[in-house]
């Protein structure tokens, strides 16, 4: 498309919960260690939400951060969009609690593309600024996965953390989002999958027995190879599409599931760990909010120069992958 109005972010925010959970409370749930823990996945610790926060709590914090970051006043937003899949409840959504906290009134609503919502989410917005159908766009990705655990699953629990991450987009004279890419593979749907809560299988003494409202992943070394594939895939793709290569990338943000993942895609990328950012250790997989809460921990530490060309990919349940590349035109980061 050659919009003569183009998309940017203006600005961008994270919040992590207080309650920060070492590997080692691990070891006392599941047979696991620490070292385990931290090979296999480059994870350390991560956050979890307090018993009384919901989803759209966190998504309020990120949300506040990026529109403070931005200089723009909660009430100029006109449209909402939240990435998530663990909502707060399942009507109405997580956008419209995280309204409501925000106190405004605009349009507002989820994506569901599991770890792959904040490309989705991100496309979409784009595409409302773009047109013109909207001025000042949220898009939130915002997830409390420690609730949807099976804690005595030693392949999934010590995976993933709590977190919201959250950009502002604004109109824009020159490119700030060049160019998105997404797929979808719903033949592997059964790889990662929340079996029961659904229209399919509602919630019931069996299905809670049975612990079906937890994250299933039955064989996570397939996940780890389609994660790789795709995301090299797509960032190689879109580059392409865009007049890009590897080489022009200044800083490749990679969902943060697991360090040897994102090793891995930017190898395949050529892409050296100096240009890409692994901020995996002290977050752990946040799923929709990881790609916002890294590029946010990136540019707050000085990591976004004016002007660079910066590649999000991502990748989850679905299977859905996407990628998204930005010029950086948001104001310089506060360090
Ligand atoms: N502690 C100790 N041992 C474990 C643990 C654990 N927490 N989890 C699994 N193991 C064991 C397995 O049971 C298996 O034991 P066995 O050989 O006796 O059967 C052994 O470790 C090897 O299992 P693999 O699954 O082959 O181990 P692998 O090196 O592939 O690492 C992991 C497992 C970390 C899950 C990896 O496959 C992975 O990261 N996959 C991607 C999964 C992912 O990130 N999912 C998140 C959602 S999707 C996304 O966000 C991209």
């Amino acid at each position: 498309m050659t919009a003569e109005r183009f998309a940017a972010i203006a600005g961008v925010g994270s919040s992590l919960p207080e309650r920060i959970v070492p590997n080692a409370e691990f070891e006392r749930l599941v047979e696991t260690s620490d070292e385990w823990i931290r090979q296999r996945t480059g994870i350390a610790e991560r956050h979890f939400a307090a018993e009384d926060q919901a989803t759209s709590d966190l998504a309020v914090e990120a949300v506040r951060s990026a529109l403070d970051a931005a200089g723009i006043e909660p009430n100029h937003v006109d449209l909402l969009i939240c990435a998530t899949l663990t909502p707060d409840t399942p009507i109405p959504a997580t956008a419209v609690w995280t309204q409501r906290k925000l106190g405004i009134s605009c349009p507002a609503f989820d994506v569901n593309a599991a770890c792959a919502g904040f490309s989705f989410g991100l496309s979409a917005g784009t595409a409302f600024i773009e047109s013109g159908a909207a001025e000042t766009v949220v898009v939130v990705g915002a997830e409390i996965l420690s609730r949807v655990l099976d804690m005595t699953d030693r392949g999934t629990c010590v995976l993933f953390g709590d977190g919201a991450g959250a950009v502002v987009l604004r109109p824009s004279g020159s490119p700030g989002i060049i160019g998105s890419m997404l797929g979808t593979d719903g033949r592997a749907a059964e790889l990662l999958i929340i079996p029961a809560g659904g229209s399919a299988r509602p919630a019931s003494p069996q299905t809670l027995a049975a612990r079906d409202h937890t994250i299933r992943m039955p064989s996570g070394r397939d996940v780890f190879k389609r994660a790789v594939t795709e995301m090299a895939g797509a960032c190689r793709d879109l580059l392409d599409k865009s007049g890009y290569t590897p080489d022009d990338v200044d800083l490749l943000i990679p969902h943060q599931a697991n360090a040897r993942i994102m090793a891995a895609v930017a190898e395949r990328l050529g892409i050296g760990s100096d240009r890409a950012v692994v901020d995996v250790e002290t977050v752990g997989n946040t799923s929709a909010a990881s790609i916002p809460i890294a590029l946010d921990r990136a540019w707050r530490a000085g990591r976004i120069r004016p002007d660079a060309l910066v590649l999000l990919t991502s990748f989850g349940a679905g299977l859905a992958w996407g990628a998204n590349l930005l010029r950086w035109n948001a104001p310089g980061s506060p360090s």
